[in-house]
């Protein structure tokens, strides 16, 4: 009986497109689905070089891969993978390996490592970024977990993964549920940037009051220069595309409330829990929130009418300052990112290593682009640097741009456009490199109402007052 390499349960548009780049690698490769329609259709889709056989029988699926068993789930995060995980794990032998590569949560897939573990079957997390077509051609691939599973995936990972310069976009990425874990990051900094682009946008349109067309020339030329991106570039497409029920361009047609799988909140969340500054990808989620709220924001803006936004003088200075500005807060998300990453890998001893990470980063994924090929420098320098701001390198660029986003953010504060990515890029900065921020005033305050104690500058210990009121 013929016996595949590989087998892909979930054949969505994901699972189904990761699949045939897995065969035109050369991997043999069995798909399964409850939904009959797409097993059938899946040999239909594949060329005369690929070996792929739909299976419609979980039991039949499972018998026709090779030992051990290398199977790959591209199913929605939640209970699906845990359905599929109970209807699997029995028809399993020692040692074969399941691979979720959804956007797991990293709890859950520590729970289910130790779930698999306890029946002698490896569980491992991997994040796939890129979307359909990266999932087709070339993904970034972030797999993390039990390294003697990863050797044997390691040789086809590569085979199916972008390249950038010949090298495979994709790394281990540590232990445990490291990979779901840095895809989350990579989603939450992908927040952050589509923010950081939307305000942009909305700064030159009705800052600069430039068209479509317009915008699509300034996106065109960011992306031939230092902020090339598959972001930007995305963007700028977006500005020629025309509708097809009116004549007019789609972007105009499209109602302004964002919609959000999860992964932002939990990078939030995560920050949160485990103590790292990342407000401009917690402002990216809560402006997506907030976007939502379309009904009250028509009612507040009848009830507070805005006085017409001035045009800059100079408007191609103005978009130059604008381009600066989002090239420097989209640095900022990124370091903010990725001092989560370094806290996270400490906190939970994934061991993360974060030149891998910004190396895989840079083709393939949704948050590829030129600016992470300088965060691979800086971290070949220094692998344990602790945030990307630190690097010499790095500052020299954030001293040019500096300027450009302080006049950005101060345009938008003066002109009435909400520009929250912005300017919390521009806090966190200034924040961050203050060596005395007023907080001695908080613990004071703590210290007078709660007798929460505070330390002192000139000696060692902890302290509480006895806070005179002034007016007893
Ligand atoms: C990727 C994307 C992918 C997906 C996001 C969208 O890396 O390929 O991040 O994972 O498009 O989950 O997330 P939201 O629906 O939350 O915007």
């Amino acid at each position: 009986m013929e016996r595949y390499n590989y087998g892909m349960v979930g054949l969505g548009v994901m699972g189904r497109n990761l699949l045939y780049n897995i065969a035109d690698n050369g991997f043999s490769i069995a798909g399964f689905d409850l939904d009959e329609e797409k097993v059938n259709e899946l040999e239909e889709g594949a060329t005369s070089t690929m070996k792929v056989k739909g299976i419609g029988s979980l039991e039949d699926f499972v018998a026709a891969l090779e030992s051990p068993r290398k199977i790959i789930l591209m199913v929605p995060a939640g209970k699906p993978v845990d359905a599929v995980l109970e209807n699997i794990t029995p028809l399993l032998s020692k040692g074969d390996i399941v691979i979720d590569a959804g956007n797991s949560y990293f709890e859950d897939t520590n729970r289910r490592i130790a779930d698999l573990g306890s029946k002698n079957l490896h569980f491992m997390g991997m994040g796939v970024s890129g979307g359909e077509k990266g999932a087709r051609t070339g993904p970034s691939i972030m797999p993390g977990g039990d390294l003697e599973a990863f050797n044997l995936l390691q040789p086809m990972l590569e085979a199916i993964a972008a390249k950038v310069d010949n090298e495979a976009c994709t790394a281990y990425m540590g232990k445990g549920s490291a990979g779901n874990y840095v895809k989350m990051v990579h989603n939450g900094i992908e927040y952050a940037i589509m923010q950081l682009i939307s305000e942009a946008y909305d700064l030159l349109k009705r800052g600069a009051k430039l068209n479509n067309d317009q915008l699509y020339e300034v996106f065109r030329e960011w992306n031939n220069g230092e902020m090339n991106s598959f972001l930007i570039e995305i963007t700028r497409d977006i500005f020629q595309q025309k509708d097809t029920f009116t004549d007019q361009y789609l972007i105009d047609q499209i109602l302004d409330k964002a919609g959000a799988k999860g992964t932002g909140k939990w990078t939030s969340e995560q920050a949160m829990e485990i103590g790292v500054s990342i407000p401009t990808i917690d402002i990216a989620v809560t402006s997506r929130i907030l976007s939502a709220y379309k009904e009250e924001r028509v009612q507040a803006s009848q009830l507070y009418p805005k006085a017409e936004i001035a045009t800059p003088e100079n408007t191609d200075q103005f978009i130059k300052e604008v381009g600066d500005a989002l090239y420097l807060a989209t640095l900022i998300s990124y370091a903010q990112g990725l001092a989560l990453l370094v806290k996270a890998s400490e906190e939970y001893n994934f061991e993360i290593p974060l030149k891998d990470v910004v190396k895989i980063w840079r083709g393939g994924c949704i948050i590829r682009s030129v600016l992470l090929e300088k965060f691979y420098t800086a971290y070949t320098k220094d692998p344990n640097l602790s945030n990307i701001l630190l690097d010499a390198d790095i500052a020299a660029i954030v001293k040019e741009k500096i300027g450009s986003l302080r006049k950005t953010a101060a345009f938008a504060v003066s002109s009435g456009v909400s520009g929250l990515g912005l300017q919390t890029a521009l806090g966190y900065f200034d924040a961050y490199t203050t060596e005395y921020l007023p907080i001695n005033l908080i613990q004071a305050q703590r210290d007078y109402f709660g007798a929460h104690t505070y330390q002192r500058l000139d000696r060692e210990g902890v302290f509480h007052t006895s806070w005179q009121s002034v007016n007893q």
